[in-house]
């Protein structure tokens, strides 16, 4: 525990920079950062970043609910010395933030999950792969060191390559598997619609798959029968940089993956293998059977499936609405808490996300019972913005307002805070 604590830490740093004339790299503040990010990428990029399922209706609900709570302070209690750290699944983390699972993250930075991995690493926030990472998990593993690591599963149609993956999450030294079971098929997006784009028809965000054994061996096969034969593109000069992008996804030497008829097949493996709509409770054990790992199940927003998961053994909850992406008038992850942590009842951890977008955000989702949050659309701003240094940042800023909340509320410590610091005000 640092007397000075994360908030004034950063502060300092921030306002010394700022006598020499430097300002931060990326914004400060939620809305600057996404703006900013908007002017410097692609249309493509900030629309896959940005966009919602359908109106967009759940992305507001879950910025809006947090302003239907109020945080009451309290005065004069010693709150010189604070510490924001807190214990999961047997690990101590520096605040109740992870940083969640975003895929296809080559779209804002080349580094992609590898600069986050860094910033991660040299924060101490555990960082959680994503199924649809730009990067493997082994080649994010390589630069975090014992830095906390998570992996997020999407369940396959291919139960070897489930196995594969969840095998080699634990090689890489992942604490926990998340299983993500909100995007069983992708959601109705219109921004992405309108734009005719798909990050991984072009390659990109499948090198969880292309570094894969199993799937290797599927795309080899795929090859191998000859398949049925897809009609050739015309080739237009879209037509040509998708060509490009599928030869880059595929190990190997890209000139040689540029006539190769490996890297279209990857991508028409992986859009045959996604994701699992038929997957239901039974499955569990399944999973259960193959990782010694916790398993977590993210988008679990109904009290009953969350009492249900309990029961069958799960080690822990993420409340989610996958950021708004997935089903438009959702109820809003901050509203589902409550009752979700009725259901749970303390027997395992229940993490939040969606919406989170600063350090008091993470006080009135800790406040009112969450035992930490992920954080997703900002970092990814941050990487855009300033790559590694950009989502170092990001998690500067909401670890040092997390602190000063803390201490400026009256509080020493996270388990301190219950829901009686809180005023219902929506
Ligand atoms: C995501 N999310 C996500 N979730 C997951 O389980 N696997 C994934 O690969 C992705 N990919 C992904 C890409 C992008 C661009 C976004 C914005 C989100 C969902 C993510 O983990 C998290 O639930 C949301 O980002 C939370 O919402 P906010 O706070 O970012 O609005
Ligand atoms: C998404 C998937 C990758 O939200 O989770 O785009």
């Amino acid at each position: 525990m640092d007397e000075a604590g994360a908030g004034r830490r950063r502060q300092n740093e921030v306002y010394r920079a700022g006598v020499y004339g430097h300002t931060p790299r990326v914004p400060v503040a939620a809305r600057k950062l996404q703006q900013a990010a908007k002017k410097a990428l692609n249309p493509r990029a900030y629309a896959y970043v940005a966009g919602g399922a359908g109106d967009e209706v759940t992305q507001r609900a879950n910025r809006a609910a947090f302003d239907t709570w109020a945080v009451v302070p309290r005065v004069l209690r010693d709150v010189s010395s604070r510490d924001t750290s807190v214990e999961i699944f047997g690990r101590r983390i520096p605040a109740p933030v992870l940083l969640g699972p975003v895929g296809a993250l080559e779209l804002v930075h080349d580094e992609a999950d590898r600069a986050v991995a860094r910033a991660a690493a040299a924060t101490g926030v555990p960082m959680v792969f994503s199924n649809q990472g730009s990067f493997s998990m082994e080649e994010c593993a390589a630069v975090m060191g014992d830095s906390p690591r998570w992996f997020q599963l999407y369940w396959s149609t291919s139960d070897e390559l489930v196995e594969s993956l969840v095998g080699r999450a634990a090689k890489a030294g992942c604490d926990a598997i998340v299983v993500t079971l909100d995007t069983t098929m992708l959601g109705w997006r219109p921004r992405d619609l309108d734009l005719g784009h798909l990050p991984f028809a072009l390659g990109k965000g499948i090198a969880q798959y292309t570094s894969d054994p199993v799937f290797r061996r599927l795309v080899e096969e795929k090859v191998a029968a000859g398949g049925p034969r897809q009609p050739q593109p015309r080739p237009t000069p879209a037509a040509v940089k998708a060509l490009v992008s599928m030869a880059k996804a595929w190990p190997g030497s890209f000139r040689d993956n540029l006539r190769s008829p490996l890297p279209r097949a990857a991508v028409e493996t992986f859009l045959g293998i996604y994701s699992r709509p038929s997957i239901t409770w039974d499955d569990l054990a399944w999973l259960r059977s193959k990782t010694r790992l916790p398993i977590l199940l993210k988008g679990v927003l109904h009290p009953d499936d969350a009492r249900r998961a309990l029961d069958e053994g799960v080690d822990g909850l993420v409340v989610s609405t996958h950021g708004g992406r997935q089903v438009d008038r959702s109820i809003s992850a901050l509203d589902a808490l409550p009752e979700v942590l009725g259901a749970v009842a303390g027997r395992a951890p229940v993490l939040l996300d969606s919406g989170v977008r600063t350090g008091g955000d993470v006080f009135t989702a800790v406040a009112l019972g969450a035992t930490a949050v992920l954080l997703g659309r900002p970092f990814a701003w941050g990487l855009a913005l300033g790559g590694e240094e950009g989502v170092k940042q990001v998690i500067s800023d909401v670890l040092g307002e997390f602190d000063l909340t803390l201490g400026l509320t009256g509080h020493t410590a996270v388990d301190q805070l219950s829901p009686d610091v809180l005023r219902r005000v929506g």
